[in-house]
């Protein structure tokens, strides 16, 4: 064993991403490794499962001997192995933890079941920022828009969450509507720098209630309602329509925010998940806690969308808790975090 540290091994495959990742017990990444599949669902529009799964059957060993190499590590070194069980797609998240679960029988170590939104929750507290410390979380992903209480790893209280479309979904769907390439989050995310905020006058959803509660599909609907009269052929116009929908997703979660990081006295506030690798999401987050006297953590942008590092690290947490799951526990394409 390389420096004599005991690491843990976590498989990713909630939906079209493979990945696999090495965590030491203390916290730290020693390799990860990700085989995105946006490129072969491209061609569809969107995630395909039976395609995500077959895939994921095709690279989920060699990214296993991959990351083991990569940290000069063997498999008997692993004191334990980790997979995504939910929520996901569950063609898809059975080739993870059935791996997971074949390796850990194979070498006699324990097996744990994590919830792939734990890995987002706490993947700010990656890189060396940990430990894990109490917080306001705000999780904004592909199918989730979450408002989370911290109060210790393992430990946390769902405060708000979208009524209908997850932030990720809005800008995938406004995207689409403007005939941009999927996935559209970052391709609306890069026009929209070239393009004017104020353009559009937009719904700002919730924002004159106390709610920590979001709604996204209003602004779907306005978008859709605009287009008769929008000549999309125009790139300034494009690129004006991309800014208005971006600064209305990003001023109502950057509002919601704040205000429950207020309602919690919390002053320490986190972002991760897909949509927290938005430009016009991380520079005004950043002004917003700058002037409101709040600490922030941002997921690094590589560990925004999906990845095992932070299946891993949430697995550790729970290993070092003295957590481990049963071998005929299930995929749940549902699981709740809370
Ligand atoms: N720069 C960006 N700007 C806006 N959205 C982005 C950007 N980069 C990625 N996204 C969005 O993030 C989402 C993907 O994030 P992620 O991989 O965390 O979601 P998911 O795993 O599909 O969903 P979940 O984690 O809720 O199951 C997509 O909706 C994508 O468009
Ligand atoms: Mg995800």
């Amino acid at each position: 064993m390389p420096g004599g540290v005991p690491v843990l091994l976590a498989l990713e495959s909630s939906c079209d991403e493979t990945a696999a990742a090495l965590c030491s017990l203390d916290g730290r990444i020693l390799a990860a490794q990700v085989a995105s599949q946006a490129t072969i669902h491209r061609q569809y529009g969107g995630v395909v499962p039976e395609v995500a799964s077959r895939n994921h059957v095709l690279h989920i060993r060699s990214l296993v001997e991959s990351v083991l190499s990569e940290a000069g590590y063997g498999l008997s070194d692993v004191v334990a192995f980790a997979a995504t069980a939910g929520p996901g797609l569950v063609s898809s998240l059975l080739i993870g933890t059935s791996m997971a679960k074949a390796l850990a029988v194979a070498e006699g170590k324990p097996y744990l079941a994590i919830n792939h939104m734990e890995g987002h929750l706490l993947s700010p507290f990656l890189d060396g920022q940990g430990p894990v410390r109490r917080s306001v979380a705000l999780i904004v992903s592909g199918g989730h828009t979450l408002l989370v209480r911290i109060h210790e790893p393992g430990r946390y209280e769902i405060l708000g969450r979208t009524r209908d479309d997850a932030a990720g979904e809005a800008f995938d769907k406004v995207a689409k509507m403007l005939g941009l390439p999927y996935p559209g989050g970052p391709e609306l995310d890069r026009l929209a720098r070239m393009g004017d905020p104020t353009y559009l006058a937009l719904p700002r959803s919730f924002m004159v209630r106390d709610s920590l509660e979001f709604s996204f599909s209003g602004l779907k609907t306005a978008v859709l309602y605009e287009l008769p009269r929008l000549d999309l052929t125009k790139a300034e116009v494009l690129a004006d329509v991309c800014a208005s929908a971006q600064a209305a997703i990003v001023e109502v979660l950057v509002e919601k925010l704040v205000r429950a990081a207020r309602h919690c006295h919390e002053t320490l506030v986190t972002v991760s998940g897909g949509v927290s690798c938005n430009s016009g999401l991380r520079v005004a987050l950043t002004e917003r806690c700058r002037a409101e006297g709040l600490e922030l953590l941002l997921a690094e942008p590589e560990l925004c969308t999906d990845n095992a590092a932070m299946i891993a690290f949430a697995a550790v947490q729970r290993f070092n808790a003295g957590f481990t799951s049963p071998m005929d526990s299930e995929v749940n394409p549902n699981l709740a975090l809370v």
